[in-house]
């Protein structure tokens, strides 16, 4: 059997992840931190801040923020192209990411010419490299995909999941747990209260995705994925009581139930999957630490120590969009994915993790590129 784990697409609105904070118009700085409107577009904004205004700044600076209010990440410095050239790249590309919404892609799924093209001219667009995920999941057709959570940023583009993964979905070779993304109330600080949506409203639309496709709604489940391979999702997004936590926990009610069911099924290829990491991403990576601060599972030595007891021979998770591999003696072989649209932390471009189950144990591991490598 043949698993593709995949992680983290973060489609959202318009391609562009909500990862910078918006400048707040305030009474001292009535534009925003600098920042003056200088062209609309419909409820878009293309924005400038002056040189003159900051004595670390060299040159003027153009950015593009979107009916929603969240700021894309192209900034434009106007250094020999001239401020109208300027904007009129930045038009163009508002009219790309328009007409490159998840409810858009859904509906007229790209052909893989298409999307090349597509992606030419907005190679960092979340939504289009998630069709460049489909379609080389159509293509290297594995037997089962699992994938690790943030399928969303914001709980919106499940249409377009479903529709991406559509040929795998009939066959019920899915399997995914959400992330912190698809069901953690929006960060308050990046995105405008009226646009904001609670936790209780996400899970409410994870459920509805998971119910459309005969996944369980909410809670850790196992699943026999046949050929004597069993698969455990848990559910780690429970998150601290702290505004913006990211960090997880595995409930001790998921897990007595998932060791009471397992107690009762013969002998399996145990496999787990979770959002959160169970084991840490390697320090100093490429000479950068990656944070834990709010990120954790937090009752990770609990979930390990059960793991291990219950001999599952691998754990995949997502989250901190890094790939990596690490297995502890007399233990589960642990496998993070990068985020299969952004890419890997340690500058990597995207890629899955390609798992052979063979007969009763975990074969070869491998990392395969998901093209186009733009
Ligand atoms: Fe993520
Ligand atoms: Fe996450």
């Amino acid at each position: 059997m043949i698993i593709a784990h995949l992680s983290d697409f973060h489609i959202c609105a318009y391609g562009a992840r909500l990862t910078q904070l918006q400048d707040m118009p305030s009474r001292s700085t009535p534009v925003g931190r600098g920042w003056e409107t200088v062209r609309r577009e419909g409820d878009w904004r293309i924005q400038k801040r002056r040189a003159s205004d900051s004595s670390f700044r060299i040159r003027d600076q153009l950015r593009l923020v979107d009916d929603n209010g969240i700021v894309h990440r192209v900034t434009k410095t106007l250094w020999g192209v001239g401020e109208s050239r300027a904007i009129d790249e930045l038009l163009g590309l508002v009219d790309v990411r328009r007409r490159n919404t998840p409810q858009e892609l859904a509906e007229n799924f790209p052909s893989e010419a298409e999307l090349e093209t597509r992606l030419q001219r907005d190679p960092e667009n979340l939504n289009l490299r998630f069709c460049a995920v489909a379609h080389a999941m159509r293509r290297d057709r594995p037997d089962r995909i699992v994938i690790t959570g943030d399928l969303t940023d914001d709980a919106e583009g499940f249409d377009l999941i479903l529709r991406g993964f559509e040929p795998f979905f009939e066959r019920g070779q899915i399997s995914c747990v959400p992330g912190n993304h698809d069901v953690y109330g929006t960060p308050p600080l990046w995105v405008r209260k009226a646009h904001r949506k609670k936790e209780a409203e996400k899970r409410l639309l994870w459920a509805t995705f998971a119910s459309s496709v005969g996944l369980p709604a909410k809670g850790s489940h196992v699943r026999e994925l046949g050929d004597g391979v069993l698969l455990v999702s848990f559910d780690s997004c429970h998150h601290a009581p702290l505004p913006g936590s990211a960090s997880g926990m595995v409930h001790e009610r998921d897990l007595h139930k998932v060791a009471r069911e397992l107690d009762g099924l013969g002998k399996q290829v145990r496999l787990a999957c979770l959002h959160h990491h169970v084991v840490n991403p390697p320090l100093r990576h490429v000479g950068l630490s990656p944070i834990q601060a709010g990120m954790r599972l937090r009752n990770a030595k609990r979930v390990f120590a059960m793991l291990k007891e219950l001999r599952f021979q691998l754990v995949m998770n997502g989250h901190r969009h890094v790939g990596y591999r690490y297995h502890p003696a007399n233990s589960p072989l642990f496998l993070s994915a990068p985020s299969s649209t952004i890419g890997c932390r340690s500058g990597e471009k995207p890629y899955y993790w390609r798992v052979e189950i063979d007969g009763d144990s975990v074969g070869a591991v491998q990392e395969v590129p998901i093209p186009p490598r733009i």
